[in-house]
């Protein structure tokens, strides 16, 4: 049984519609009688932000964005929204370097560049970071784990609004988790990188509510980084529960 101040972040993805907001009902009603040193988040898609955020006004929960453009000034960049833009509309924070969006192409350096625009305007860093199978079972996680942090927050001096989110690649919407024994060396790994001040450490990948009873456990994790399964109210508040149980 856990009695640490833990994350729960709902990663919505690219889901969800203005109907979906009425799933947040369950959440806040259970928000407003949870005991449980939590803090809840959600990352819905940029179009639920502004809807979300006034839903949510007088509840604990907030709300963050899931990308942005590196900018945080106004540009001709079609189709894109900047961190100042979404901090308008009620976002908090922000997930960045996320592996979808490192697959499709975000370097390292770009992720660096948004994570300070982000930070620039106001908005709490989840810094995404995690290796693939292939360099898993190279035995590299520990190196690219070390490359993404020194690369992503390079020159970054004051840390204090980023929180790491381990998520391994091959952990995103598979169903696997990693063995505890792998999760807590790459947790001790992350850690141990930050100095004295290590930051908040969440675990993300096929978080769901069987699972959870095994990834309470790693005490480094200070919470979670979930996809799937926060897209469902029940699961979601499952989850949270049995992390106290
Ligand atoms: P799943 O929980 O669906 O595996 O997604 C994890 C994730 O990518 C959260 O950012």
């Amino acid at each position: 049984m856990t009695n640490k101040y833990m994350y729960f972040i709902a990663n919505w993805k690219m889901f969800g519609d203005l109907r979906t907001l009425n799933s947040l009902d369950k959440v806040i009603k259970f928000s407003k009688i949870n005991k449980r040193k939590s803090k809840l988040i959600y990352c819905p898609p940029n179009t639920l932000i502004r809807p979300m955020s006034k839903r949510l006004q007088k509840t604990k929960i907030e709300v963050g964005a899931q990308n942005c453009h590196v900018s945080d000034s106004y540009g001709a960049f079609t189709g894109s929204v900047n961190s100042k833009m979404l901090k308008n509309v009620g976002a908090k924070y922000i997930i960045l370097g996320h592996s979808e969006n490192r697959q499709e192409g975000e370097s390292d350096k770009l992720i660096n560049l948004k994570i300070r625009s982000a930070i620039k305007s106001g908005l709490k860093i989840i810094f995404c970071i995690g290796e693939t199978l292939k360099e898993k079972r190279n035995k590299r996680t520990n190196q690219v784990l070390s490359n993404q942090i020194n690369k992503g927050l390079k020159s970054i001096r004051n840390k204090s609004d980023i929180i790491v989110a381990y998520e391994p690649f091959w952990s995103i919407g598979t169903g696997i988790i990693p063995k505890s024994k792998d999760l807590i060396k790459s947790v001790n790994f992350i850690k141990n990188k930050f100095g004295s001040k290590p930051p908040k450490i969440l675990y993300g990948g096929s978080v769901n509510n069987q699972n959870i009873s095994q990834l309470k456990n790693i005490s480094g994790i200070d919470g979670f980084l979930i996809g799937g399964a926060s897209q469902d109210p029940k699961k979601f508040i499952d989850i949270i529960k049995k992390t106290y149980n």
